[in-house]
């Protein structure tokens, strides 16, 4: 799968760690920044992954800062994608299975090495099960078009 990967100086350690794990496993990850544990605005590295996930280079985005939030928060702006940020793998499995999430959000200052490897290992590997859930984020996508 290709995987773009982003961060703000809070979520860089826990990036660095997940852009090697997710490599080991043979994923092609495209790493967007921060490169350094600098002080820098987590909403341009949720866009930059954003929109890589909506223009579909990527199959799927990653996004880390402090508490997995804003940089979610900011993701969700770029139009098709469907960021959440989550603290288990219970929550990354439905996330997926009926919200048809494309970004998961880790929170860098909240979640060890152990918890982000099996929130990716779920989120990744669990499908959108579609039906009556499609009719929903179809609704989801619709709000996109009363935007300014
Ligand atoms: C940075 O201090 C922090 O605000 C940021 O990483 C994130 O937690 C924001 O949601």
């Amino acid at each position: 799968m290709r995987i773009a990967l982003g961060s703000d100086h809070a979520g860089f350690l826990l990036k660095e760690y997940v852009r090697g794990y997710l490599a080991g496993q043979g994923h092609d990850v495209v790493d967007v920044g921060t490169y350094n544990e600098e002080s820098c605005d987590y909403p341009d590295f949720g866009a930059a992954v954003g929109r890589l996930v909506a223009s579909s280079d990527v199959d799927k985005g990653v996004v880390v800062c402090g508490s997995g939030l804003g940089i979610s928060i900011a993701a969700n702006k770029v139009a098709g994608v469907r960021a959440v940020q989550v603290m288990d793998p219970e929550m990354a499995e439905m996330a997926r299975r009926h919200n048809d999430a494309n970004v998961v959000g880790l929170a860098g200052r909240y979640i060890g090495i152990a918890r982000a490897e099996s929130i990716l290992d779920v989120f990744l590997a669990t499908e959108f099960e579609g039906g009556r859930h499609q009719r929903r984020v179809d609704k989801i996508t619709a709000l996109e078009s009363e935007r300014q």
